[in-house]
């Protein structure tokens, strides 16, 4: 079956110091035998070296570019990534598409990377506002998932795990509504279903976020295809992280 997921994205938070602490914060407080879930920490690239040797947990690089090495200042590639102790990937946070400008066939270039690299890796998806307004969320976070992830084969897209996350709630305090999270995630497992089979849907982990926190995480992990949670916010504090570990055991 498949796995739970607590993924913590710290973004562009934190200085280094405040990074080596909250891991160690993570490390008493964050309860959790590693075979009931799998938590992955995504921190700022800079302190994955470091980070990645003060904890068990697993550590994840928020960005990369899909080439190897060579000429493209300023980025950093898988190998790069990996050889400092990161073992998974984000690929297509709202963020990375909004404000970066990534398109469907960057992401797709992305995604190919990773499945190349054998990195296990968190691709997110998820609607505007007025996309919902619209009544076309589903269309279109099936259409951002054929556009950048349904191109792999049965064995490469077990790699991944597929986060939903509706742009209208992240960092806003606004969060899905159960009924929301669980018709969206119950729209990408079938989709998964289709372009796949019903066995390979069964086995990819599909996480909601957007606002996430200690409150809502237990009603919201109580739905029957929402698999773990990606935790913005929330994730920098380790007492609140922990709270939502609890509510996804
Ligand atoms: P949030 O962010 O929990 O702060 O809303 C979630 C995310 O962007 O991954």
């Amino acid at each position: 079956m498949r796995k739970k997921i607590l993924a913590a994205n710290w973004k562009m938070n934190l200085l280094r110091d405040e990074a080596i602490q909250l891991i160690n914060d993570f490390n008493k407080e964050v309860e959790l035998s590693s075979n009931e879930i799998e938590v992955v920490v995504f921190s700022p690239s800079l302190y994955i070296s470091e980070i990645s040797q003060l904890t068990d947990f697993k550590i994840g690089a928020q960005n990369f570019y899909f080439e190897k090495n060579g000429a493209f200042t300023g980025e950093l590639s898988i190998p790069q990534v990996k050889s400092c102790g990161a073992s998974q990937l984000l690929i297509g946070h709202s963020e990375r598409r909004q404000i970066f400008g990534e398109s469907d066939d960057l992401l797709k270039r992305k995604v190919d990377a990773a499945v190349e690299s054998n990195t296990p890796f968190i691709f997110c998806c998820g609607e505007a506002l007025e996309t919902r307004d619209a009544e076309r969320h589903i269309e279109f976070v099936v259409n951002q998932l054929h556009a950048s992830l349904f191109h792999l084969d049965e064995k490469q897209i077990l790699l991944g795990a597929i986060a939903y996350e509706p742009i209208w709630a992240i960092g806003t305090g606004r969060t899905a509504s159960t009924e929301q999270a669980e018709e969206m995630h119950a729209a990408i497992r079938e989709s998964l279903s289709y372009v796949y089979s019903p066995s390979i849907a069964n086995q990819i982990s599909i996480l909601y976020g957007g606002s996430c926190n200690a409150k809502n995480a237990t009603e919201l992990f109580a739905c029957p295809n929402v698999d773990g949670g990606l935790i913005g916010g929330a994730s920098l504090q380790s007492e609140t992280f922990n709270q939502i570990a609890k509510a996804l055991i």
